[in-house]
């Protein structure tokens, strides 16, 4: 499909083609001027039905990412349809309010197909009150792209190293624009961001100067807000944030930033694992300064709100539930034999190793480890390290634990303060030398689900497993 990006200049890149047939308490917008899919928006306990026709050069399948359905209807690659098929895609959604997404899950082609385009917003609504909504409910998808002379979209074209480490594009789009801007009212915004971008991670701050209010996560609000001078975001992870504009000056820009850190990846900065890699310096690697997103603080006066001072509770799920709290399983996302790999092993289509069987009604605690830990190759998988953003299908989960103390203390300096874990998560970043663990309940549904490295790059290259539920 022909989408204007730069220039009035046109691209090639796929679309999500949208004609509703009927949509009781649904409504399906269209970004303005942006390629990515519609903006759906439900309300919880609703039916939902989409027929998918399959028109990509290729198989396909859609993963609703965050949304707790059952397996035929997740998107595991196992239903990936061909061509020219058509899936029709039928669940109820019982989710928390919040903002989930959408996005193509075939395998070793995902990262190419959400790149050229794929991917829209799954916005869940309840009775959520005193919020910002209307014109001050803004969401905004976060994604880098490299972007050619001829307006093309460029994807991996470093060899083998870019590959390894994951797509870095140079140029930051968000909702599907180049240098995107809006211009707001003196009140206050919710805005709801998606890192929809296949490897790069952000530590967003305010240019203001001003602290980051988050209120919700993946799974929807926090039981109360939660301020913090900069927020690390990886690739799949929302984020919903409370701004207030209402003390700007008229005229004001206040940019949205991703400040620099530290990722403790040798091959992060080109350097001697990069040239083992046999690439070269890269340019904009994980970590680089960005500005993201623009306000513009126009003269006239919004609708204020006051910042809620707690939102609904939430129902309780720890540690204590759990059948495994003190013998976690642990889940090793390391580089070995020259792969990506999660507890030594690549992705198998229907393959569900004993370690990954959990029983149906159950709470679990997770562990999962940045770092080698099997096969006597830990040693050369930890000089590989790489952040993961770790994801799970089928569920949210509560964190109950970051241990940093195998972690290095400059990366660590440089994030720190960048972690919301109050709330509930499908996705988490995990630093190198990071130890997460994670609270979690198999419940309503059995069937084979995912997890895996929500960089896409990885996941294409089978940094991912199947864990079922029996
Ligand atoms: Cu957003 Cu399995 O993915
Ligand atoms: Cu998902
Ligand atoms: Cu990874």
């Amino acid at each position: 499909d022909q989408v204007q990006l730069l220039n009035g200049s046109k691209t090639n890149i796929y679309t999500y083609q949208t004609r509703i047939l009927k949509a009781e308490n649904a409504s399906v917008d269209k970004l303005p001027g942006s390629y990515l899919g519609p903006v759906i928006r439900v309300k919880r306990g609703q039916n939902v039905r989409v027929r998918f026709k399959n028109q990509l050069p290729r198989e396909s399948v859609i993963h609703w990412h965050g949304l707790h359905i059952p397996q035929e209807m997740d998107g595991h690659p196992m239903y990936a349809i061909d061509k020219g098929g058509e899936f029709v895609y039928e669940f109820t959604v019982n989710n928390r309010p919040g903002t989930y997404w959408f996005h193509p899950h075939p395998d070793k082609f995902t990262g190419p197909q959400v790149y050229y385009g794929l991917a829209g917003l799954f916005i869940v609504e309840g009775d959520e009150k005193g919020l910002p909504d209307g014109e001050y409910d803004v969401p905004l998808v976060i994604q880098d792209r490299k972007i050619d002379a001829d307006n093309q979209l460029v994807y991996l074209d470093g060899g083998r190293m870019a590959r390894m480490q994951g797509f870095l594009g140079d140029r930051i789009l968000v909702n599907g624009q180049p240098d995107w801007n809006l211009d707001v009212k003196k009140g206050t915004y919710r805005l709801r961001i998606l890192n929809g971008s296949n490897s790069r991670i952000y530590k967003l701050a305010w240019s203001d100067g001003s602290d980051i209010v988050a209120i919700g996560t993946d799974g929807g609000l926090l039981e109360k807000p939660v301020t913090r001078p900069y927020l690390m975001l990886s690739p799949g992870e929302r984020i919903e944030i409370w701004k207030d504009f209402s003390s700007q000056n008229d005229g004001e820009e206040v940019q949205l930033k991703s400040l620099p850190f530290e990722t403790g990846s040798p091959m992060g900065g080109g350097g001697m694992m990069g040239g083992m890699m046999g690439g070269g310096q890269q340019q904009t690697p994980n970590g680089t300064a960005f500005d993201l997103a623009s306000f513009h603080v126009t003269s006239q006066t919004g609708v204020q709100k006051e910042l809620p001072a707690a939102f609904a509770k939430h129902k309780t799920l720890s540690p204590s539930d759990a059948v495994n709290a003190n013998n976690p399983r642990s889940f090793h996302f390391s580089f070995e034999r020259m792969q990506w790999v999660i507890n030594g092993e690549t992705f198998e289509m229907m393959g569900v190793a004993d370690w990954e069987k959990v029983k149906l009604n159950t709470t679990e605690v997770w562990e999962f480890i940045n770092g080698g830990g099997s096969r006597g190759m830990g040693r050369m998988g930890n000089m590989m390290q790489m952040p993961h953003p770790v994801h799970l299908h089928g569920l949210q989960f509560r964190i109950i634990d970051r241990d940093v103390s195998g972690m290095n203390a400059s990366v660590w300096e440089s994030v720190k303060d960048g972690f919301v874990d109050q709330g509930w998560q499908d996705t988490f970043l995990l630093m190198p030398g990071m130890k997460v663990q994670a609270v979690m309940k198999f419940e309503d549904f059995t069937g084979i689900f995912v997890y895996h490295c929500h960089n896409l790059e990885h996941e294409d290259m089978g940094m991912m497993r199947n864990y079922e539920v029996i």
